[in-house]
């Protein structure tokens, strides 16, 4: 049971501060991607693109309880203005993909998934899920940016990173705040749900975009390790 919220001025700020950056970036180097690259991330781009873009009215609701009942109603702030980063990302990749010709998707059972156990889950369960996703979006946008010719994916891909960076830290402070209101048991025994589950995220992402992360450089194991990496990153 959380008792109390970690000081949350810090992250509120600088999501206040980043909002006059989002979806800024200079388009006037448009190069367009070759027939072949199309060919190997159209659709690993267009699932990416689609899972980067939530109303979060779910999020705000889990939320909103929790600010309730620590009384703080920065961190509805915060949560508002961190689904308005991540929907300017899918915005940016939207504008990429247009110019590329290439479609976008209205659905993906993977993303269904993942939208279902946030949905049907609670706040922090949300945010496990969601942090998740995002340690791998570290390693994947990489990969993107490898993969390419296209200056501008290049530069879509960095300041996707960047920011992604900044959404890992500060779920991982939130987490590890959560978690050590617990018992020394049960922070062992989340710890391991919380493995298992990115776990089994990190190799579906390696079946299904394996196209765009063989191009980008990385092999299985490769894959594997950066993304452990970047979790430990987070949480050690
Ligand atoms: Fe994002
Ligand atoms: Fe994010």
């Amino acid at each position: 049971m959380i008792e109390k919220l970690p000081n949350l001025d810090y992250w509120k700020n600088y999501f206040l501060q980043n909002q006059s950056n989002l979806a800024k970036i200079d388009w006037s180097d448009n190069d367009l991607l070759s027939e072949e690259e199309i060919k190997c991330i159209s659709a690993s781009i267009a699932k990416f693109q689609l899972g980067e873009y939530s109303e979060g009215k779910k999020l705000i609701d889990f939320c909103d309880k929790y600010a309730q009942k620590h009384e703080d109603k920065t961190i509805k702030q915060i949560t508002t203005l961190f689904i308005k980063e991540e929907q300017a990302h899918s915005y940016l990749l939207k504008r990429f993909m247009e110019s590329n010709n290439i479609d976008t998707l209205k659905r993906d059972w993977t993303d269904n998934l993942f939208r279902s156990i946030r949905i049907l889950s609670g706040y922090e369960m949300s945010i496990t899920v969601l942090i998740s996703a995002e340690i791998i979006a570290l390693t994947y946008y990489d990969a993107l940016s490898k993969a390419t010719q296209s200056k501008l994916l290049k530069k879509i891909c960095k300041k996707i990173i960047e920011e992604e960076r900044n959404h890992v830290l500060y779920e991982s402070m939130l987490l590890k705040s959560f978690n050590m209101q617990r018992i020394r048991l049960s922070q062992l025994v989340i710890t391991f749900a919380h493995k298992c589950l990115f776990s089994c995220t990190v190799i579906l992402v390696l079946i299904d975009h394996r196209a765009v992360l063989l191009k980008g450089g990385y092999k299985l194991y490769s894959f594997w390790s950066k993304n452990w990496e970047e979790f430990h990153k987070a949480f050690d």
